[in-house]
């Protein structure tokens, strides 16, 4: 199956997957990377593995739902079937989401439904949580509040920061993203009904 990657920045997520689909028992295949950011290091990244790139700048647009239709355009000429949000720092349009139902998913870095939105290893720490984690999870139009395909939790140390509670747990997603990209291309992670339903390989 054919994945597109949109990412607004590093793009570290971008890379997992894409080494992901490297392997080839794997199901699907990296056709391009979108980034709404000139600047972003994930490009660099994405063209030195040869990956087709797209810049849909998004301040060369009027309004989000222009920004979004063009978007939509590259990732239809790119013949995307699979969208993973890696990054992507854009509210998108109810019209885009709705296009993309059930094969748009997204990372986040905190156990949602806790922590939706910026900065989530402070707050975490704030919270005095003793576990932490991240969440892939379908995109619906509401922010970080999708259907959930999977997560992984890891231990809050006494004297972690939010910059060594970031650096553990990006490692954690990492490992998380491609494993619930692969439920969702072999078909055991499936929206219905505004559901997760999750089927076991036979
Ligand atoms: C990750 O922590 C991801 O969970 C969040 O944004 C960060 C992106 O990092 N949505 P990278 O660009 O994948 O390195």
């Amino acid at each position: 199956r054919r994945v597109a990657i949109l990412i607004s920045g590093r793009g570290s997520n971008m890379s997992a997957l894409v080494a992901a689909c490297m392997n080839p028992s794997f199901p699907g295949r990296i056709v391009g990377v979108i980034s709404n950011r000139p600047d972003a290091k994930g490009i660099e990244t994405a063209a030195r593995y040869d990956i087709p790139t797209r810049i849909v700048d998004h301040r060369d647009f009027a309004s989000r739902e222009e920004h979004d239709e063009a978007v939509k355009a590259e990732l239809e000429g790119l013949g995307a079937e699979i969208v993973c949000l890696a990054g992507y720092m854009r509210l998108l349009t109810p019209d885009f989401v709705r296009h993309f139902s059930g094969r748009m998913i997204n990372i986040h870095p905190s156990l949602l439904p806790l922590f939706p939105g910026l900065d989530t290893h402070k707050r975490a720490l704030n919270a005095g949580m003793r576990v932490h984690g991240c969440t892939v999870h379908f995109v619906t139009e509401g922010m970080d509040e999708g259907p959930i395909i999977a997560q992984a939790a890891i231990g809050v140390q006494p004297d972690d920061t939010a910059e060594t509670l970031a650096e553990r747990l990006l490692r954690a997603e990492h490992r998380l993203y491609p494993h619930a990209l692969e439920m969702l291309l072999r078909g055991r992670a499936r929206l219905t009904n505004g559901r997760v339903a999750i089927s076991m390989p036979a």
